[in-house]
């Protein structure tokens, strides 16, 4: 009989992938399968995130929640970068923790699953030839990891800290793998990396010097796959020939994301970002002109330190100027062992909360204008979800979210979609052919 799994994911993409990897080799190896009910389950994992420092505290009083209501005997095991950044301390603070696996070292999840307190945290750990089982939580579309870690020092980013330096993913091996998902029936790639345009610098063993806009041009050529989105690209790289593939090749989809983090140049310094307000500017005017219909997305920190009305007004003017599709927008929270954590110019937890009020007032405004505009238009969706409450959901090319009323037959279709209702963070609309 099999066992079975539990698994919480939280965080990034790049931990829903870790987590289909996990998940991927249990099945294969330990004949798991998965549950929704963590009640029921032999083995509980936890993949964390430790961005910013709420979900770290979170995790404590989850563990503990977990850890009353389990099955008797089950294991439970905390893996992903706040495995990687506390370690050991994990197992202190909840004793009855199995094991504890870092964001670089999912690949071992058979091994420490049989070793009792086992800490797996090397952040030098090279998982980037190593051939997963597959597992996938979408039959439509496959996420593909083309690098893992992160090479920048933004000065207020854990990220290096927990996954690692940047190694890219062989393109033979990427372009294998977006093969066999298409095969199997995706229509929709999406690659994944910290910082997927500076793809290609280091891989851990001889390759061929591939570059991001190379990678797209080679994946393009897959016939049957019809769709590629990646997250995320970094401003500091987007160069012309970037943005010309982007922009002229049918299959990426024109959605991008540009995150800005600050529209202040002296901020932008101090957080060690390598680029200013007038190259972002730049960047988004020459993908606007080449390709009117693309999105943009971005993610916005307030309350940075040393930060300024005035430096905090860039950011608001940025915004003006692009008027973007989507903002994540974050207080700034102190993370250990980064530069920022040091930094004594603090900014008022008062001020940095009427910061994203502001700004996130002015988003929704933008938003509202830009949706109004939408009543009537028509766009090509690609159908990945069924809702309980008879909708199906699926993106646009340029990654509107838009439901219909409609059945399952409609999943992994693409149909032609008249937008008759918005909301902030989704369309409604009905299918014209
Ligand atoms: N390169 C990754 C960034 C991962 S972190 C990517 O582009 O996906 C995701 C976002 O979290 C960052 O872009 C940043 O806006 C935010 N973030 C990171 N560290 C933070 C911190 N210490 N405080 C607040 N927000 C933070
Ligand atoms: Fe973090 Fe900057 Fe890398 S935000 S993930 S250090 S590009």
């Amino acid at each position: 009989m099999s066992k079975k799994l539990f698994v919480e994911t939280l965080g990034c993409a790049m931990n829903s992938r870790d987590s289909e990897h996990m998940i991927a080799e249990l099945r294969e190896k330990e004949n798991y399968e998965v549950i929704d009910d963590f009640t029921e389950a032999d083995l509980i994992l936890i993949n964390t995130c430790s961005v910013r420092e709420r979900p770290v505290h979170k995790l404590f009083s989850e563990l503990g929640g977990f850890n009353k209501k389990k099955k008797p005997g089950a294991k439970i095991g905390v893996c992903g970068c706040t495995a990687s950044h506390l370690g050991e301390e994990i197992l202190k603070r909840a004793p009855y923790v199995s094991f504890v696996l870092g964001a670089r070292n999912v690949s071992k999840i058979t091994e420490v699953l049989h070793k009792d307190k086992a800490v797996e945290i090397d952040i030098n750990y090279d998982e980037s030839e190593f051939a997963f089982k597959d597992f996938r939580s979408s039959p439509f579309k496959g996420f593909i990891n083309i690098s893992i870690g992160c090479d920048k020092a933004c000065t207020f980013c854990i990220v290096p800290k927990t996954r690692g330096d940047e190694v890219s993913i062989p393109d033979s091996l990427i372009i294998r793998e977006a093969k066999r998902l298409v095969d199997s029936g995706a229509k929709e790639i999406f690659l994944l990396g910290q910082n997927v345009n500076n793809y290609g610098r280091r891989f851990s063993g001889e390759h061929e010097k591939v570059n991001f806009t190379e990678l797209l041009r080679r994946l393009s050529k897959i016939e049957k796959l019809q769709r590629i989105r990646f997250t995320s690209p970094h401003p500091f790289h987007m160069d012309d020939e970037f943005i010309q593939e982007f922009s002229t090749n049918p299959k990426i989809c024109k959605s991008m994301h540009m995150p800005l983090q600050s529209g202040s140049n002296k901020v932008l310094k101090d957080m060690k970002r390598g680029y200013t307000k007038e190259w972002f500017i730049n960047r988004v005017q020459m993908l606007k002109s080449m390709c009117p219909e693309a999105t943009i997305s971005t993610d916005i920190i307030v309350g940075f330190p040393g930060e300024s009305d005035e430096d905090f007004q860039d950011s608001i003017d940025v915004m003006r100027q692009v008027e973007f599709d989507q903002i994540f927008s974050f207080k700034y929270s102190p993370r250990p062992e980064t530069e920022a954590e040091h930094f004594t110019n603090v900014v008022d937890e008062e001020v940095a909360s009427q910061r994203l009020n502001e700004l996130q007032k002015l988003n929704n405004e933008i938003i509202d204008k830009k949706h109004s505009g939408l009543i009537g238009t028509t766009y090509e969706v690609y159908f990945e979800t069924l809702n309980r409450d008879n909708f199906v959901a699926g993106r646009s090319n340029n990654n509107r979210v838009i439901r219909v009323d409609g059945s399952e037959e409609l999943l992994g279709q693409f149909r032609n979609v008249k937008i008759i209702d918005i909301g902030r963070t989704i369309l409604t609309g009905e299918i014209v052919a």
